[in-house]
């Protein structure tokens, strides 16, 4: 059974596809803790079924590595074999990547290389573009550049707004999120070869 830890700071949409898939059964992974950058409304999965979760705020430690080393503390408590980012909205520092990768990737919602950072539907919009998607990788030392794992594609609808865009994407990269932890489980796919 692959353990794992997700790390959040929003809704948790994708959090909520990986624990149901888990509660359904037959699953070859289990969500062992949640971890939060602040007070994600998301936390509410986890805690609603019991597990453990974790909140470790940037305002409460001097700098960003002082973070990481704390987040990285709470993250290993749980000696997870995967850490999965799924709407963590904040860069993970150096540390923390160094320790984890390649046991820990990030979903995110455009086609990498096009659109990496923490505005990628808006900038997918702006840019003018006609498909975009999502993209589950590996997180390496820079901002959404790690080696792909999966992508799928999808249509950009005319006239769409942000929101509308984004919620389509999610449709999306809920179920390529939960296949791709399956494969890693499974061993179909293999981290960092
Ligand atoms: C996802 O689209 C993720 O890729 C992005 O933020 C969104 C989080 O959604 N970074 P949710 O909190 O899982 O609903």
């Amino acid at each position: 059974m692959l353990k794992i830890v997700v790390l959040i700071s929003g809704g948790g949409s994708n959090l909520k596809a990986l624990l149901e898939a888990a509660d359904a059964g037959g699953e070859p992974f289990e969500v062992v803790a949640v971890g939060a950058d602040g007070d994600a409304a998301g936390l509410a999965h986890a805690t609603s079924r019991g597990i453990e979760t974790f909140v470790t705020r940037p305002k409460d430690y001097d700098g960003r590595q002082a973070w990481g080393e704390a987040f990285l503390a709470e993250i290993e408590r749980f000696s997870p074999d995967l850490v999965v980012s799924a709407g963590l909205m904040r860069i993970l520092p150096e540390g923390v990547v160094s320790a984890l990768s390649p046991n820990l990737i990030n979903t995110h919602p455009a086609l990498l290389p096009l659109y990496p950072g923490a505005h990628a539907v808006r900038d997918a919009l702006a840019a003018g573009a006609t498909e975009t998607g999502v993209t589950v990788h590996v997180i390496d030392a820079g901002v959404d550049t790690g080696p792909v794992i999966n992508q799928r594609s999808v249509q950009v609808l005319p006239n769409e707004t942000e929101d509308e865009l984004h919620e389509r994407i999610k449709e999306v990269e809920r179920p390529l999120l939960l296949q791709t932890v399956r494969d890693i489980a499974s061993g179909a796919v293999t981290l960092g070869e």
